[in-house]
Parts: C-alpha cells; structure tokens; sequence
C-alpha cells in the first residue's frame, strides 16, 4: 500500500473519530456526520485508486446501481419506519463482510492455490459468523418491526440448548475449515450455522426490547466489518469497524439502562410473552375525558408545562403544531419544557430528531434523569402520544413485564393531559394504569389535529 493511501486512510480514521465524538450532542451531531461523510469519501477515493482486482468501470455501475436504490428508499421511507431500515442497513453490513470473506476464502484457497495463515482464516471465519447472524438477524429483526411476523418473542423448549449446540458445531468446522482449507464442506457447513444462530437469537425477542437487538446488530455489522478489514489488510476499514462496533455496544448498554434490563436478559428473556395479556384482569379503570375548549382553557390557567412526546408525537407529526402550542404558552409567561425519554419514539433520538425539526431548541429539551425530579411541582404534563414511558407499572406493580423500566414521573404532577385516538396500547402491548388516576385527563383524537385546535382556541381567547 502506498504511503499516499496510508496517509488518506490515516486522514479518514481521524474524521471518523472526530466525527462519532460530534455525534454525542445534539447541536454538534450535523458537523459530526459531515466529517465522518467526508472521511468515508476520502477513504473510498484513496481505496478506488489502488484497485487490484475490478475495474473503475464495473465499481461505478455498482456505486451508481447500489446509490439509486439507497436514494429513492432513504426519500420514500416514513420516519416511523427508519428503525426497520437500520435493521435492514445492519443486515446488508453483515452480508458484505459475509460476502467479501467467503469470496476472498475461495479466491486464495480455490483459485490462487495459498495455503491461509491463521490470522486471516480465523478472520475470514469471524467475518462470516457476524456477517451471517448479522445478516439473518437483521431481517429477522427487520420482520418483526414491519409486522410480516408476530413481533412477540417465538419461544421453544430447549431453544437455549439448541443455541449452544449449533455454536460449538461452529466451532468443530471452524477447526476443519483451517486444517482442509480446499475443502468446500467446512466453510459452507460455517455458512448455514451462522445464518441459522442469527434467526434464532432473535426471534425469541420480542416487544420493548427490539430497540436494544437493533444496536446490537449494528455492533455486530461493525465487528464483521473490522474482521473483513483485516481480511483486506485494509486498516481504515478496522479503524471504522472498531468504531461502528464499539460504539453499537455503548448504545446498547445505555438503552439496557434505560429500560433497567441486563443484556443477558434482553437476549434470554423473551420479553412480551405475559406483555399481551397483563392488565386485562385487573379492575376497570375509571376515565375522565377532557375536550378541545377545557384544555385550552387548563393550559392559560397554569405557570408550568411539561410536555413528554412519545411515538404517537411521530405518528401524528405534530411537533410543528406543538412548537405553536409553546409560543402560546410562552406568550403568557408559562414555564415551558420537554421532557425525553431515552426510548421514546421508534428509534434513539426520535423526539430530538422531530423536535428540532420543527426548530425547538435544544435547551427545552430536558433529559429523564434531569427533568424527573420536576414533575410533582409542576402544573400540568401534557404526554403527545407516549404511552410505554410514562406508565406507573414500571414503578408499582411487580408483575409488569415492564417492572423495574425508569419511567418520566408524569403522573407526579398536579395535572396530567394525555393526547392519543384511543385507549390504544403502546409498543409494550399492556394497559397503562396513568389513564386511570385521579389527576389524568384523556384528550382523545389524532395528536395534530387536537393540539392545532388547542391553539386556536388559545389564540381566540
Ligand atoms: P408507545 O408506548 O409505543 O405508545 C405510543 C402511543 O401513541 C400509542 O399508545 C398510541 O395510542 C399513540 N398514537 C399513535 N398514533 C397517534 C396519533 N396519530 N395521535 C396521537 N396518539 C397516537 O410510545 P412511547 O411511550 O414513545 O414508548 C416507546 C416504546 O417503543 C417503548 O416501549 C420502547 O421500548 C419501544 N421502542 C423504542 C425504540 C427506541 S430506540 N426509541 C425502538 C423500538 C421500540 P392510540 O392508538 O390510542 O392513539
């Protein structure tokens, strides 16, 4: 490799790196993807001009084939589905590096006749077992958030033990692929198994805990891409595996934290499973409905307002109405605050993301642990759409498969508004005990259209 190469690859890992530390706050984040785009230009230039193997030509037609596609999806998808498409982004990581390891596997061994050292055969291994159950996994993953099947967890006796089973078969042919490299047996015996353990070690996840299976896998398509790098001996493409791998692995362990669930727990539990049915048993809840006029009426009354978005905010694509509904209450001198859960919404950052957008600035945006002691002095919550992360089983009731999960201490406060269409559950499929309580008022219709008439009604009066 040239030493012009080394340097731009060089270049590129510190933008990378620079670009992951902006990526940590939110003002920051858009300088922080511009420099590690900038990085990912530079180290494909630099790796384009020292090909070896396809020409210019052919590597064009595919960026052009593969850019179209990317576009039009990246322009046509909803920003509810932006968790489906990282699960399927994952997925094609994986199956890259999955795919540049068996080729180049077949390439040495096959064609050029080498015989592998053990670095780059436990690394063409490595690239194809994450590749692989990251690749499956992935579109396991990608199914179960687009509904094409059941997103409770898929449960079987002796699913544990099947798992391990099919590891150690992985292991007994990673042996043999290294001691009888030309035999095509072993590594394709290594293909099924690891596309196997990905479909079963993700379909026994299931509810709340998908998000956290979404950022392992992106962990995981960083780890396969760091194996293939040292397949290639390319090193901007370790140093930008590492990074992808390590920080999916940071992100995981913050949203375990999140929702109080060990990691071990997410990938064992099978979490939902009593999730569909808790709640239906208990008491009828009592419901006190409030409407468009009254709550106008509530919100010029009060000198604080919390406002907890959820999910339904995305959904209804309210934020630009809810941003209204904040002039209004700041034209009155109410104290005015959002309040963000770390899994709110459908992906990390969702209600950052949709906030900003419409030009809310990031100083109202107040995170759980720092806002929660807040709430019982306050006057009025107002929850758009939010349902899992407000709800007070997580706190009281031991059977929740939701126990034990920090929740925005919403129901704290003097007055509660919910806005959502119906008494509809959230991703967690239970009831919310919160729609319930003495001081919990139910603002029931799409999220847009109510806050819009809210704040006409503010604006007449
Ligand atoms: P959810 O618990 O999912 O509740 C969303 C609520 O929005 C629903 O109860 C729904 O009730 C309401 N809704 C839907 N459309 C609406 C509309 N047009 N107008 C008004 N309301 C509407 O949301 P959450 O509190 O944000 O919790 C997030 C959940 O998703 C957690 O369980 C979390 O673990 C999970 N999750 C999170 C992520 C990440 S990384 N953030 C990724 C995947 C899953 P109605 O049907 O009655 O309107």
């Amino acid at each position: 490799m040239s030493i012009t190469t080394q340097i731009a690859y060089l270049v590129a890992s510190v933008l990378f790196i620079l670009g992951i530390k902006f990526l940590g706050k939110t003002k920051d984040a858009r300088k922080g993807n511009m420099l590690s785009s900038v990085g990912m230009l530079i180290a494909i230039v630099a790796t384009l001009l020292t090909l070896e193997v396809v020409s210019l030509t052919e590597i064009f037609i595919c960026m052009l084939l593969g850019g179209t596609i990317g576009l039009y999806y990246a322009k046509k998808v909803e920003m509810t589905k932006i968790p489906e498409m990282v699960a399927l982004f994952n997925g094609f990581g994986g199956l890259a590096s999955f795919g540049v390891a068996l080729s180049d596997h077949f390439f040495k061994t096959e064609i050029l006749g080498t015989q592998l050292d053990a670095v780059n055969s436990v690394s063409i291994i490595l690239s194809v077992l994450i590749g692989g159950v990251t690749f499956t996994g992935s579109v396991v993953a990608w199914m179960k958030l687009n509904g094409k099947i059941s997103g409770s967890p898929i449960t079987f006796k002796g699913q544990h033990a099947l798992n391990l089973v099919l590891l150690i078969s992985f292991l007994i042919a990673a042996v043999f692929t290294y001691m009888y490299q030309t035999d095509p047996l072993y590594i394709s015996l290594l293909v099924v198994l690891s596309l196997l353990v990905g479909v079963l070690i993700v379909i026994p996840i299931g509810g709340a805990d998908m998000p956290v299976v979404i950022s392992l896998l992106n962990s995981y398509s960083g780890m396969a891409a760091c194996a293939t790098g040292f397949i290639l001996n390319n090193n901007v493409l370790i140093v930008a595996g590492s990074l992808v791998g390590a920080s999916g692995i940071i992100l995981t362990q913050i949203m375990c934290k999140a929702m109080n669930r060990s990691l071990t727990n997410v990938l064992l539990g099978g979490f939902g499973q009593t999730a569909a049915t808790q709640g239906e048993d208990g008491p009828a809840m009592v419901i006190k409905e409030i409407g468009v006029e009254e709550s106008a009426m509530l919100f010029d009354s009060v000198s604080s307002v919390i406002v907890v978005p959820g999910y339904g905010m995305a959904v209804a694509q309210a934020q630009h109405a809810v941003r209204e509904l904040m002039e209004q209450c700041e034209k009155r001198n109410i104290d005015f605050k959002f309040a963000i859960h770390p899994v709110a919404g459908r992906m990390p950052g969702h209600m950052n993301v949709l906030l900003a957008e419409a030009n809310i600035s990031y100083d109202k945006l107040i995170e759980m642990e720092a806002i929660n002691d807040e709430f019982p002095n306050t006057d009025l919550v107002f929850v758009i759409g939010a349902n899992d992360v407000v709800n007070p089983a997580a706190r009281t009731n031991p059977q929740s498969p939701i126990y034990g999960m920090p929740i925005l201490n919403a129901d704290k406060a003097k007055t509660v508004i919910v806005s959502k269409r119906s008494m509809g559950k959230g991703y967690a499929g239970i009831e919310n005990e919160l729609f319930g309580y003495p001081n919990c008022l139910m603002l029931f219709g799409d999220a847009k259209q109510t806050i819009t008439k809210v704040v006409a009604e503010m604006k007449d009066m």
